[in-house]
């Protein structure tokens, strides 16, 4: 029997208009551009236009350009992934507003959360399925909205100079192109680190896991748990970054994930055409390009101009480097992630 793996059909990626610089961002707290230069390598993000962009609008935008590519209609899509960890509803998830905007009929909307490895956990789900033929045509998403939810005080400038807003997205096909398609993917998680990157009010935790009871009214039986007045005069309503702790991580995740998914193909490090690494921080995808020891042309960054924009980060970069023509066919491309969770996932693409 002919085996089917998945291809790569259509990539799109949108990003709002709205360009910020690590000089805009000093003017509202204590930071300046060479710290986040030098620390990050990020020069500008982007950030949603207010009352405009939603995760699920610019998911939506950056779907529309993947059908384009891939030739395919609102009525041939069968199935949505949708990745992210700042959902433009806590219920439901952004899939099925994805679908409502694009007009997709009934099919199946499923919402990923795995934070930066969203996509590459996205892309697995949706192997699985093309493998066994259960779908055609998967439209899967990585869109995020940070800038409406961080710190703009100097409080959060470690978390807020980093991230920036944005979506990129893919169709996935079945193809039975002989060697081509989705050659192996690889996902691992370890929740002991789960608070050391994390978004965690508003939730339903009560401070079980934390023993942070200071910001949960104790007097009153119905008030809400999920968003005190004391997590906002705290600014608990925050996301929380252990930075050195993840960077530390990162840089072992990356490396030994890559490591795996080459060893299940038989494949080597020489063998990569392009690694298209989570836009974490700079700093960490040249850590990972040094221990493989990768040349600059084999490592495509972004970083730089969008910030890192978690579960958009590598649907976005891949779009912009096959766009470039840096994404040929026949090459092997390795997508790689680590973040929040911990999380961290691989995927190898034979072009
Ligand atoms: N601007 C200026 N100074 C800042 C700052 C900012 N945006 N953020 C933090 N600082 C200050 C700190 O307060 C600290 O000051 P102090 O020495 O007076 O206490 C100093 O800079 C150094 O802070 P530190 O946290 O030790 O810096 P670092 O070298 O670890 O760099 C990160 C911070 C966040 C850039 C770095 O840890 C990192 O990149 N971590 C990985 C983060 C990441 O990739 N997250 C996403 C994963 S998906």
């Amino acid at each position: 029997m002919t085996q089917l793996r998945t291809k790569i059909a259509g990539l799109g990626f949108y990003v709002p208009d709205n360009v910020v610089t690590n000089d805009d961002l000093s003017k509202v707290m204590d930071t300046n551009d060479q710290w986040i230069r030098e620390r990050t390598g990020i020069e500008e993000r982007r950030y949603v236009t207010r009352f405009k962009d939603t995760p699920s609008t610019m998911g939506t935008e950056a779907a529309k350009i993947a059908m384009e590519r891939a030739n395919v209609g609102p009525e041939d899509i069968d199935f949505v992934i949708f990745a992210t960890l700042s959902p433009d509803y806590y219920f439901p998830g952004g899939g099925v507003l994805v679908q409502r905007q694009l007009g997709l009929g009934h099919c199946g909307a499923l919402d990923v959360r795995n934070q930066c490895s969203g996509f590459v956990y996205g892309l697995s789900v949706a192997d699985q399925y093309i493998r066994t033929g259960t779908y055609k045509n998967i439209l899967l998403i990585g869109a995020e909205a940070h800038s409406p939810g961080i710190d703009f005080s100097t409080r959060g400038r470690d978390v807020t100079v980093i991230f920036g807003d944005g979506a990129g997205a893919a169709i996935l096909q079945p193809t039975t192109e002989e060697g081509k398609g989705v050659l192996t993917t690889h996902l691992h998680a370890d929740g002991n680190y789960a608070e050391k990157l994390a978004f965690m009010n508003p939730g339903s935790h009560s401070g079980v896991f934390t023993g942070q009871d200071d910001i949960f009214p104790k007097t009153d039986p119905y008030a809400s748990l999920m968003i005190t007045p004391q997590m906002v005069e705290t600014g608990q309503h925050y996301p929380n970054m252990d930075g050195q702790f993840v960077f530390k991580n990162a840089v072992k995740r990356f490396p030994e994930v890559i490591g795996e998914a080459l060893q299940a193909t038989g494949l080597s490090v020489k063998d990569i055409d392009l690694l298209v690494p989570h836009q974490a921080n700079l700093r960490i995808a040249q850590f990972v390009q040094k221990i493989l020891q990768l040349s600059d042309d084999k490592v495509y960054n972004n970083i730089q101009k969008y910030g890192n924009t978690t579960a958009a980060s590598i649907p976005i970069a891949l779009c912009e480097a096959w766009e470039k023509g840096l994404v040929k066919e026949g090459d092997l491309v390795c997508l790689a992630a680590f973040g929040s969770g911990f999380t961290w996932a691989s995927a190898l693409i034979r072009w």
